[in-house]
């Protein structure tokens, strides 16, 4: 039994941001998500002080509502795009071929030749099969390569092993570039999202270092840019350093490895810029114990792993939760709503949820405003995805 049965909510919101985001929710059939668009506008401003010589791209797959997509257009924003689906949404909206990287280094040639087409110049690889296709379809185009990083045990969310090639094979490549008639531009890293550890990014910037004065010194070629991906911070339970401790440290980093004279920097924000700005409200559909002794009720929502919470897949991301319900806490298991016994956000973690919260109560998930919607099923067990307004 404990006292601290909910998430503190002036950790993670304004006091007048939660209280419109509620009166909006307030009377609405859950489940759904509400994201302040408010807060993306200022999370912005944030991230330009803090990495003033850098240009965002940002990470459409965090969440491409147009809502967030026109503001960050209008507020300058470049963007990080993983398919032909994206690009056709952003450049709906006006935004131009030399506001976009496809940084995603899984692709179809007809895919590559689309983006080319469309305008694109700039794309990320990390094989030579990619690489080639690249050639072909993009003839001339600027390419960077994708370097593996560690971290993966810091990161709650890793993007290891599946992206990326070692220091050597990234040399190679970028020599190919040259000789294909690309332009071996710069490196890119992805220190895996919600990346607890800032020691992940100088580990990173030695290893591109090491490619920069290698191809300058053995082959003459002078790279431009050093991605930086995303991997920067939101506020879920488990604690992390504020985005300006990043700023500072990665900056350090940065004129430890390079001095004054900085390559153009880019970096791909997606968790850091909307998850603050989103929360997801439920109900409690049921509430169950077990056995006549059990020591904790399972409860039941409308909202699941495969309603836009698959990020709690092995508990990964722990989103704060809040309820309107205070007192004495008892340890829960909290499930979604589907026939599919995968379908358990949180059973190792116990959430202390209230004692006195029942059936038709409502569960608000803080700092849900990426990953979320478009993870979200088309119709598991019938129920539709998760709607989303946008305030
Ligand atoms: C290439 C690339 N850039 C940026 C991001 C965004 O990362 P984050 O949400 O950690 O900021 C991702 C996320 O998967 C990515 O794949």
């Amino acid at each position: 039994m404990t006292d601290a049965v909910n998430a503190n909510l002036a950790d993670y919101y304004a006091d007048d941001t939660f209280q419109r985001i509620k009166a909006f929710a307030d009377g609405r059939e859950t489940p759904f998500l509400v994201v302040d668009t408010g807060t993306i506008d200022r999370q912005y401003n944030e991230l330009v002080e803090g990495f003033p010589y850098a240009k965002v791209y940002y990470a459409v797959k965090a969440n491409p509502a147009p809502q967030i997509l026109t503001l960050l257009r209008d507020k300058g924003a470049n963007f990080d795009i993983a398919s032909v689906y994206e690009l056709e949404r952003v450049m709906a909206l006006g935004v131009t071929g030399d506001r976009i990287s496809y940084g995603n280094t899984i692709k179809k040639a007809k895919d590559i030749r689309t983006f080319y087409e469309r305008g694109v110049r700039l794309f990320a690889t990390d094989s030579e099969a990619d690489l080639r296709n690249i050639a072909r379809a993009a003839p001339g185009s600027r390419v960077y390569v994708r370097i593996l990083t560690e971290g993966t045990l810091t990161a709650d969310w890793p993007l290891s092993r599946k992206f990326g090639c070692q220091t050597d094979m990234a040399m190679d490549l970028l020599i190919l570039a040259r000789d294909l008639g690309l332009v071996p531009y710069g490196v890119s890293f992805h220190v895996g999202s919600q990346q607890r550890e800032i020691g992940a990014w100088d580990a990173a910037l030695n290893k591109v270092k090491v490619i920069f004065e290698r191809l300058k010194e053995e082959d003459g070629i002078e790279l431009r840019m050093i991605n930086m991906g995303g991997g920067f911070p939101a506020n879920y339970l488990t604690r992390t350093n504020e985005l300006g401790v990043y700023a500072e440290e990665i900056a350090r980093f940065l004129r430890e490895d390079f001095g004054d004279a900085l390559p153009e920097i880019i970096i791909e924000p997606g968790r850091s810029l909307i998850a603050n700005a989103g929360v997801l409200v439920s109900e409690v559909v049921l509430i169950a114990r077990k056995s006549r002794t059990a020591l904790h009720r399972w409860v039941f929502t409308d909202v699941g792993k495969f309603s836009g919470l698959i990020e709690t897949l092995d508990e990964a991301i722990k989103f704060p939760i809040w309820t309107e319900k205070s007192g004495e806490g008892e340890d829960c298991v909290i499930a979604g709503p589907t026939c599919d016994s995968a379908d358990i956000m949180y059973e190792h973690h116990k959430y202390p949820l209230p004692l006195n919260l029942a059936i038709g109560d409502r569960m608000y998930w803080l700092s849900t405003g990426a990953y979320t919607t478009t993870y979200s099923a088309i119709e598991f067990n019938g129920f539709p995805p998760l709607a989303a307004y946008y305030l």
